[in-house]
């Protein structure tokens, strides 16, 4: 398994870099996944109150109706004033990118895998931040075998374990969806990361 470090755009249909521009990189045919690659910017502490208050956040987020007050109200305490300010920023860039006048936005903590088997996403994209503990996971296309996604069927040895990606805390990835508008079918493979008892995680996810 290895650790997101690639040129700005590799084989595997991944363009990554520490600008954030990197994200409109998705509109690309060869590109299934964009990384923003940066450090969280919400510290541990945040992670494990938000885990002890087990926050689970899901509301569509208006742009045109002030989104800093919005999510004042989803995420109140002065404790996630740097969580409601990332969750802004990557909303307004989602709407910006995609042109759309609102986002679905869901923050989770989670102390468990929320989809621990491999699947793809059945929406055009999806921003993902995980700002504690380990990142999503995903496959190349070429890695992925026919049998992967069959219902029931085991997934252990059905693909290749070298091929396998995981984002790090802090980067904000864009995935591919089965929806996207020229590629029906291919969406990004991908799963929530094994986590070891006791290990805490904050989810952000954004969707169109
Ligand atoms: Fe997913």
């Amino acid at each position: 398994m290895s650790a997101l470090r690639h040129s700005p755009l590799s084989p595997l249909g991944l363009a990554i870099s520490e600008e954030a521009g990197v994200l409109g990189e998705i509109g690309h045919e060869h590109v299934f996944v964009a990384v923003w690659d940066r450090l969280s910017p919400v510290g541990a502490d945040v992670v494990a109150l938000a885990c002890q208050q087990r926050m689970a956040v899901r509301s569509w987020v208006d742009m045109d109706h002030g989104v800093a007050g919005s999510l004042q109200h989803l995420i109140p305490g002065d404790a996630f004033t740097e969580l409601r300010q990332d969750v802004q920023l990557l909303s307004e860039m989602m709407a910006c990118l995609f042109g759309v006048s609102g986002v679905g936005v869901r923050v989770t903590a989670l102390e468990k895998p929320m989809c621990p088997r491999f699947h793809v996403d059945r929406i055009p994209a999806r921003m993902l931040c995980t700002y504690g503990g380990p990142g999503s996971q995903w496959l190349p296309a070429d890695a992925v075998t026919e049998t992967l996604l069959l219902p029931g069927q085991d997934q252990q040895g059905c693909y290749r374990e070298d091929s396998l990606e995981q984002l790090q805390a802090g980067q904000v990835a864009l995935f591919k969806g089965d929806t996207w508008r020229d590629n029906h079918g291919q969406g990004v493979v991908h799963r929530s990361p094994p986590v070891t008892p006791g290990q805490q995680r904050l989810l952000v996810t954004l969707d169109i």
